[in-house]
């Protein structure tokens, strides 16, 4: 079960003196299922990897360039950088980012070569209220999925996570039938082996219970709660026992 920590535009070097309690509670924990994945803001990356050396806690990032090759892209980083500084992970397509003008062309560039960097794949896909309301949140998602997975025949790095967008941030989270319908609708798409689907929007201490009982669920990928330990904790714990 995979609990990955969405940081956003949040945190500095002190804030990291808060990730004991999670590192202690990762070490008592036997299950070897979990898979914790902290995806802090670039400038975390290499301190929070080296705070984290000796313990199974991961990192990722929240995003990349989508060159290979270095160049003159001022402001951005790509993910040979992101590699070299700790990065396992990186979160892509993230709504976040789709509204800023992100492609589901471009998103397919940047999954392709951040695979090749050497990184493991979270990629998000979900629908905006419109298009829920308009019913077309299965042809969105199948878009996304065909378009941002285009040409990558080996998939085993890819991690699916589906964030409808009205959930994120807004404290609603999707119907527990409607969410099943929706995971195993990703599922379908993909014939063999299919990646792992993970779940994202307003994941939170209050609603966990309610998301412990979607059985083909593979984790989730926790936002705003995720910066207060002690509710990633108990996150974790209401979702694993
Ligand atoms: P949230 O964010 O948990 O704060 O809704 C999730 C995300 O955007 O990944």
């Amino acid at each position: 079960m995979y609990f990955v920590a969405n940081w956003k535009m949040f945190g500095d070097l002190r804030t990291l003196n808060s990730l004991d309690k999670v590192i202690k509670f990762s070490k008592t924990n036997k299950k070897n299922k979990l898979k914790i994945v902290y995806c802090p803001p670039n400038t975390l990356i290499r301190p929070l990897s080296k705070r984290l050396k000796k313990t199974k806690i991961e990192v990722g990032a929240q995003n990349c360039h989508h060159s290979y090759d270095y160049g003159a892209y001022t402001g951005q980083v790509n993910s040979k950088m992101l590699k070299n500084v700790g990065a396992k992970y990186v979160i892509l397509g993230h709504s976040e980012n789709r509204q800023l003008g992100e492609t589901d062309n471009l998103i397919n560039l940047k999954i392709k070569n951040a695979i090749k960097s050497g990184l493991k794949i979270i990629f998000c896909i979900g629908e905006t209220l419109k298009e829920r309301r308009d019913k077309k949140t299965n042809q969105v998602l199948k878009r996304q999925i065909e378009k941002g997975l285009k040409s990558i025949k080996n998939k085993s790095k890819i991690i699916i996570a589906y964030e409808p967008v009205w959930s994120i941030g807004t404290g609603v989270i999707p119907k527990e039938k409607s969410l099943i319908q929706t995971i195993s609708f990703i599922k379908s798409r993909f014939i063999k082996k299919y990646p792992k689907i993970l779940y994202g929007g307003s994941v939170n201490t209050n609603n966990s219970h309610k998301l412990k009982k979607i059985r083909n669920i593979d984790g989730f990928l926790i936002g705003g709660a995720s910066h207060n330990p002690k509710k990633f904790i108990d996150i974790i714990q209401k979702t694993i026992n």
